[in-house]
C-alpha cells in the first residue's frame, strides 16, 4: 500500500496576504498565489497551507473570521479558491487551509445574535460572565495579547471572554450547537476538496467550567510580559479539548486522504505534545506542530537529546515535523544568520517526518525593519513595551530585485525584508550556491530516497561538542549526517565507510569530500550504502 501523501510531502506554509498581489492593491491574493504555483513545484514542496483566506475585518489579518464559508474580497472569492485548489492538485500538490476555531470576529453574525440579548439562542455559543459584585471581570484570566480576558458588553452588562484580541470573542466549546456548526464548517471545505487543515490554537479551545482564577506563574519576573503573570492553569489545556481534536479527526477521516495539523503552544514540552498526537484516537492523521527547534539554545548536545527524546515518544504512525519559522516568529536568518539557516535547512530536510518551510525562509529572507508608524500587528500595539512585532516575518515574497520586488506594482501593505534587494527567488535561482538551490537539491534528494523519507533514525553515538551526526537507515540505503554546530572548525572520523558526499552546506571538491574537517556550521549528507535515487 502507498504512504498516506503526508509521510512524504515538505509542507510549505504560504501568507497569502505577502505572497504575490495579482490586482495590484499592495495586498497579495489568490490569483496572486495561483500565477506562483510553478514556482512551488520547481522547488518540490508537496502541500502548501495558506494563512487564512476567509471573510474577515483584519484585526488580526485573518485570524479574527466573519464568515468561516466565505472568502475576503481582499483575496478573491470561492470561483477562484476552486481554481486555485484544482491548479495545486493539477500539480500533484496538495492544499490545507487554516481553520480557526478558537473564536470568530466580533462582526461574525453568530456574535452579532449573541451580544444582542442575554436571550438570543446563540447567547450560549460565547463564554458570557456577570461582573463581581464591583463591577470588574469575572476573573483573572489574561489576553495573550496583552489586558484581561474580559470585555464589558455595555447593552447587556455581561463580560465576554477571548483568549486572543478583544475583537476575537472565544467560541463556547462546552456548547454543542457551536461543536456542530464548527464541524459542518470542515465538512465544508473538505467537500469542496481541501486536504486538511492546520489548525489554530487548539489549546485554548475548552475553558475551566467554573471559570476559577488562574494561579500566579511562580516564575514571572517584574518586568516580563504582563500576559504572562499566571499559569493558563483554568483558561486553556483543559483535558476535554482532547476529545474535541478527536471529533476533528473523525470528520476528516469521512473523506479520503485528508491531513490534520495543529498549533500547540510555543513552550508545550514534550509530554504535552505527546498527548496531542495521541488524541485522535483511530485515526493516524493528526500531527501537532513541533515548535521547539525554534527555541533550543544552539548546541549540538541539546539539539541531540531533544531530537532523540521527540523520537522516542512518537507510537508507530506517528508522523514527526520540524518548523525553523512561521508568521508569529522573526525569521530564521535573523534569529540564526545566514550560516546557521543552511545548516538547519539541511537538518530539517535530512530527519524523519515532515519538513514545515515558512514562505520566503528558502531564500533566507531576514526580517522586515517595520517604522512604528507602519505598525500593523494589533499585538504590538497593545503589549508596547513586550512588543511582540510580528509584522517583521510578513513581508513580501520577494520574486525579483527593485522596488517592489515584484511582488507587486503597487506599494507592499509591509515593507520588503532588509535583504530582499539579494535574497529574492530570481536572485538566487541564477546562483548555484545559493540557500534557494540548497533547498530544492535536498527536498529532490529527500523525494527520492526511502532512507530520508522513511528510514530510522538514529543519533550517533556522541563524539564531540561540536557535532551533532545521525544515519537514516532503511532496507536500501543508508545515509549518515554531519553538522558542525560551532562557530570554530570541527573533525569528525565516523566509523562508518563512506561511499560519497551527497550533498552539503559548503562547496567541496575531490579529497575534501571525505576529509573529516568541518568547517563552523557546515553540514554534509553522506551516501554510505544503497544508491543515491531509487525511486
Ligand atoms: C495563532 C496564530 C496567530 C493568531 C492567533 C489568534 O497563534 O498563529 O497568528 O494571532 O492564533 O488567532
Amino acid at each position: 500500500m502507498q504512504a498516506p501523501w503526508w509521510r512524504q510531502a515538505v509542507l510549505y506554509q504560504l501568507y497569502p496576504l505577502s505572497f504575490t498581489d495579482a490586482n495590484d492593491d499592495g495586498y497579495g491574493d489568490l490569483r496572486g498565489i495561483l500565477e506562483r504555483l510553478d514556482y512551488l513545484s520547481w522547488l518540490g514542496v508537496g502541500a502548501v497551507w495558506l494563512s487564512p483566506i476567509y471573510a474577515s475585518p483584519m484585526v488580526d489579518w485573518g485570524y479574527d473570521v466573519s464568515d468561516f464559508e466565505r472568502i475576503d474580497p481582499i483575496f478573491g472569492d470561492l470561483p477562484t479558491f476552486d481554481k486555485l485548489l484544482k491548479a495545486v492538485h493539477d500539480r500533484g500538490m496538495k492544499l490545507l487551509l487554516d481553520f480557526v476555531p478558537n473564536h470568530t470576529s466580533i462582526e461574525h453574525a453568530w456574535f452579532k445574535a449573541s451580544r444582542s440579548s442575554k436571550t438570543n439562542p446563540k447567547r450560549d455559543w460565547y463564554i458570557w460572565a456577570d461582573p463581581k459584585p464591583d463591577g470588574s471581570p469575572p476573573n483573572n484570566w489574561l489576553s495573550r495579547f496583552g489586558g484581561s480576558a474580559w470585555e464589558l458588553d455595555a447593552k447587556t452588562k455581561q463580560y465576554y471572554m477571548h483568549s486572543y484580541l478583544p475583537e476575537q470573542a472565544d467560541l463556547n466549546w462546552r456548547n454543542p450547537e457551536v461543536r456542530a456548526a464548527m464541524l459542518s464548517v470542515m465538512r465544508f471545505w473538505l467537500d469542496r476538496g481541501v486536504d486538511g487543515f492546520r489548525t489554530d490554537a487548539v489549546y485554548s479551545l475548552i475553558k475551566d467550567e467554573q471559570l476559577r482564577d488562574n494561579p500566579p506563574n511562580p516564575n514571572y519576573k517584574p518586568g516580563d510580559d504582563p500576559s504572562e503573570a499566571f499559569l493558563r492553569l483554568h483558561s486553556a489545556g483543559q483535558s476535554e479539548l482532547f476529545h474535541v481534536l478527536n471529533t476533528f479527526c473523525d470528520v476528516l477521516a469521512t473523506h479520503q486522504d485528508r491531513f490534520l495539523v495543529s498549533e500547540p503552544p510555543l513552550y508545550l514540552s514534550l509530554p504535552g505534545l505527546e498527548q496531542l498526537y495521541d488524541a485522535c484516537t483511530t485515526h493516524p492523521l493528526h500531527m501537532p506542530f513541533n515548535f521547539n527547534l525554534m527555541t533550543l539554545p544552539w548546541h549540538a548536545t541539546r539539539f541531540r537529546d531533544f531530537i532523540d527524546q521527540y523520537e522516542s515518544i512518537l507510537g508507530q504512525d506517528d508522523l514527526p515535523n520540524y518548523v525553523l519559522g512561521n508568521h508569529d516568529q522573526s525569521r530564521v536568518a535573523s534569529r540564526l544568520g545566514e550560516h546557521k539557516a543552511r545548516l538547519m535547512a539541511l537538518m530539517q530536510m535530512t530527519l524523519r517526518g515532515m519538513p514545515v518551510v515558512y514562505y520566503g525562509d528558502e531564500l533566507g529572507l531576514q526580517d522586515a525593519v517595520v517604522p512604528k508608524s507602519q505598525q500593523k500587528d494589533p499585538w504590538g500595539e497593545r503589549v508596547p513595551r513586550h512588543h511582540h512585532d510580528r509584522d517583521v516575518a510578513r513581508s513580501p515574497m520577494p520574486w525579483k530585485a527593485g522596488r517592489y520586488a515584484g511582488f507587486s506594482r503597487h506599494k507592499p501593505w509591509q515593507p520588503l525584508a532588509r535583504n530582499a534587494e539579494s535574497a529574492n527567488v530570481e536572485t538566487e535561482q541564477a546562483h548555484a550556491g545559493s540557500l534557494l538551490n540548497l533547498y530544492r537539491r535536498l527536498i529532490a534528494l529527500r523525494g527520492q530516497s526511502p532512507a530520508l523519507l522513511d528510514g530510522v533514525y538514529a543519533s550517533y553515538p556522541h563524539t564531540s561538542e561540536s557535532i551533532f551526526a545521525y544515519t537514516r537507515t532503511s532496507d536500501q540505503q543508508q545515509f549518515l549526517i554531519v553538522l558542525n554546530f560551532s562557530d570554530h572548525p570541527a573533525r569528525f572520523k565516523p566509523s562508518h565507510e563512506l561511499k560519497r558526499l551527497i550533498v552539503g552546506t559548503h562547496a567541496r571538491s575531490g579529497a575534501e569530500t571525505l576529509s573529516g574537517e568541518y568547517a563552523p556550521h557546515e553540514g554534509r549528507v553522506y551516501l554510505v550504502s544503497g544508491e543515491e535515487a531509487i525511486l
